[in-house]
């Protein structure tokens, strides 16, 4: 039987870095959901759709072939994980993952990835939607300050001019857009584990995410 595994969380709470160790840990395959709806805001952007042109989107979507290599999104055979995570689509990307039909694409594509590859996927329905039935959930938070802190801290050590109020402000302000919204919103799963991560390090929520698969599997 396959495994899989999903993480949910706000933005900044840790998901990705620990779904790698973790991923590791069991030899899954890393899957970054919310790199994907950034992949769909970065080139529905440079092609200048709209989030109001629901049929431009549509058939974008048909056209990108999206898979993962050493935790990257390759995007139509270019690695574009740098791009991504720039602040300008961290921006925008909110818009684009709150229209039901690129949620309906996306998620056909990711059930697709877990049924083909033992996985562990991060993202913000990935317990309550794409996952319902995995036997492993795990709901990540931490305080909107300590997520900014960690926000600056990575785009600063790549060397990006960064400022610690704005990140601040952009998480709220995704939170807010990301569980307020009518579809699939950010919400833990009834039978996910909530793991408060501010002040914990980055091996202690892997150990204690690592003890409880193996506790279970
Ligand atoms: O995890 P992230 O910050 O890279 O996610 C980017 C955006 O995509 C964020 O605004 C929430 C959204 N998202 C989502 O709606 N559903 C997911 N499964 C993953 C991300």
């Amino acid at each position: 039987m396959r495994i899989s595994v999903a993480i949910d969380g706000p933005a900044g709470a840790g998901k990705s870095t620990i779904a790698k160790l973790v991923a590791k840990e069991f030899d899954l395959m890393y899957i970054n959901t919310g790199a994907m709806y950034r992949a769909v805001a970065l080139v529905a952007r440079d092609n200048n759709i709209d989030d109001t042109n629901i049929e431009g989107l549509c058939s974008l979507i048909d056209t990108l072939d999206m898979r993962f290599e050493n935790d990257d999104l390759i995007l139509n055979d270019v690695n574009i994980q740098e791009q991504i995570t720039m602040p300008e689509i961290s921006a925008i990307v909110s818009k684009y993952a709150s229209i039901q039909e690129v949620r309906t694409k996306l998620v056909k594509l990711q059930r697709d990835m877990s049924s083909k590859f033992d996985v562990i996927m991060d993202g913000r329905d990935i317990g309550t939607v794409v996952l319902k039935d995995s036997k492993f959930k795990f709901f990540l938070t931490a305080t909107p300050e300590a997520r900014a802190e960690r926000r600056y801290k990575e785009l600063n050590n790549r060397g990006l001019d960064v400022n610690y109020s704005t990140i601040l402000e952009d998480i709220i302000k995704r939170d807010y857009t990301d569980s307020n919204r009518q579809i699939d919103p950010l919400r833990k799963a009834d039978d996910a584990i909530e793991i408060d991560t501010t002040g914990l390090s980055i091996s202690e929520v892997t150990e204690k995410i690592c003890l409880n698969i193996k506790s279970n599997i």
